[in-house]
């Protein structure tokens, strides 16, 4: 694994963008995986800021995310969907037929993820970013997933609720279950790039780079990845010798 160790966010946020803009401006019609949560935020206001100055188009690009909470709507303000969109596709000129999340309110979960896959297969991703968990959870993958695992319906882990306890009102409105893309379909996209940001990131990260591995540690797999590399502000990275 590639690791770069940045000051601080804004480093990182341009680093992690240097990359990205490279695959598109490769491929302007490249898959992108795209991750949620925090730590891609900084990245997606580079992608905006540019995007408005003229610089990397998006109009042919396809995206692909990674996962959704079961039960809310794409219209419900804590869905993924709506987070990417706030965050990124309504700001950029991507065509959003191109973008795709699992539906979290699919009639049939199981039929739900079949479809997922047969779209990831026919969409090979140039890029898959990722953010890591505090238990090294990647995606909604938490410990114990196997990895060979495709796109699955999880039950979270407490600590993952609580995690993402911040973004909804009260710990009680965090959905207990998630559609997530599995390890195996995170493994197969060309390039892999994953961030981490701040202290309680520091074990995880390193977990993933020096412990075993183990879906103990779902983010250590990505150590067998042909081309993954990190990016780790000087606090999530402490650890590291
Ligand atoms: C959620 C998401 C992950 C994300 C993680 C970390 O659980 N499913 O994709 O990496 O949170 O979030 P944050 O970036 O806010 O620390």
């Amino acid at each position: 694994m590639n690791v770069i160790i940045t000051k601080d966010y804004e480093e990182l946020s341009e680093k992690a963008f240097a990359i990205l803009r490279d695959v598109v401006l490769k491929k302007p019609d490249a898959v992108l995986g795209l991750a949620t949560g925090s730590t891609p935020i900084g990245l997606y206001q580079k992608m905006v800021e540019d995007n408005r100055r003229g610089g990397v188009s998006y109009r042919t690009v396809r995206a692909v995310n990674l996962d959704e909470y079961v039960g809310l709507s794409p219209e419900n303000e804590q869905s993924y969907r709506r987070f990417m969109r706030e965050n990124l596709f309504d700001h950029i000129d991507i065509d959003l037929k191109n973008t795709h999340i699992e539906n979290g309110v699919a009639p049939d979960l199981k039929e739900e993820c079949a479809r997922y896959d047969a779209l990831l297969r026919a969409l090979p991703r140039d890029l898959q970013l990722l953010g890591i968990g505090a238990n090294g959870h990647i995606a909604f993958n938490e410990p114990g997933t196997p990895f060979d695992s495709e796109t699955h319906v999880v039950d979270l882990t407490q600590n993952t609720i609580e995690m993402n306890a911040r973004f909804f009102e009260r710990e009680e409105d965090v959905p207990r279950r998630a559609l997530t893309m599995g390890l195996k379909s995170i493994m197969d996209a060309k390039k892999v790039l994953i961030l981490a940001v701040g202290e309680n990131k520091a074990d995880a990260v390193k977990g993933m780079l020096d412990g075993e591995i183990s879906p103990s540690l779902p983010a250590s797999v990505l150590r067998l990845h042909p081309d993954c590399t990190l990016i780790a502000d000087e606090k999530s990275a402490a650890l590291l010798k």
